[in-house]
């Protein structure tokens, strides 16, 4: 299989709309109806000034857009986001996430992040396994938060060691 990483271009945005549908409709089914407007991802891979950058990469099997990860970098706190990742359902479990995790990590890295952010929906055991893989460990949990009866459990992965508490 022939997997390759690149940034995001405009003409990716409407797939990746429907990427994320089809994958988060893998752990939310009906609870997520609506597809992110394609103008936003746009919007949100443009930010880039002296407090914050931003960056989305697109992963490309045989030449087809198969997934996206949205990375954040607060540039004065050293502190990055994983704002949303992606894979087409059809192509799970073949390394395509951890692939496109290995290019946020350059993302953050290359921009001296100390600490790296998320979280996982508490029915999604198939993506907390995956962040656990790429190094992330919980922090926490917002209860009911994104919807009712759901959780959300904090996740960071911390590229120098966090002071003690
Ligand atoms: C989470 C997600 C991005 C992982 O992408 P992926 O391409 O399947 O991940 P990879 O193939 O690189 O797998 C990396 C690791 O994740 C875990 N993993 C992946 N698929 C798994 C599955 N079906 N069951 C259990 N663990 C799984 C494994 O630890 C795997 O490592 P291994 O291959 O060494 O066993 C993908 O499942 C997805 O798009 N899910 C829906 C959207 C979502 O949940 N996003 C995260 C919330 S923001």
């Amino acid at each position: 299989m022939n997997i390759s990483v690149r940034k995001f271009e405009p003409k990716d945005a409407e797939t990746l709309s429907q990427i994320q549908l089809d994958s988060f409709k893998t752990f939310l089914g009906d609870r997520i109806t609506e597809m992110v407007p394609s103008e936003e991802w746009c919007k949100v891979a443009a930010v880039k000034n002296e407090k914050a950058e931003n960056a989305i990469f697109v992963a490309e099997q045989n030449g087809s857009v198969v997934g996206f990860i949205s990375a954040s970098a607060d540039l004065r706190r050293g502190l990055g986001v994983l704002n949303v990742i992606g894979v087409d359902p059809e192509c799970h479990a073949k390394g395509i996430g951890s692939a496109l995790f290995e290019a946020a990590e350059k993302f953050w890295t290359d921009r001296k992040m100390r600490k790296v952010w998320t979280c996982v929906s508490s029915i999604n055991p198939k993506a907390q396994i995956y962040y656990l893989k790429q190094g992330f460990t919980p922090e926490g949990r917002w209860r009911d938060h994104f919807f009712d009866g759901i959780d959300e459990i904090l996740l960071a992965k911390f590229y120098r060691q966090p002071n003690p508490s």
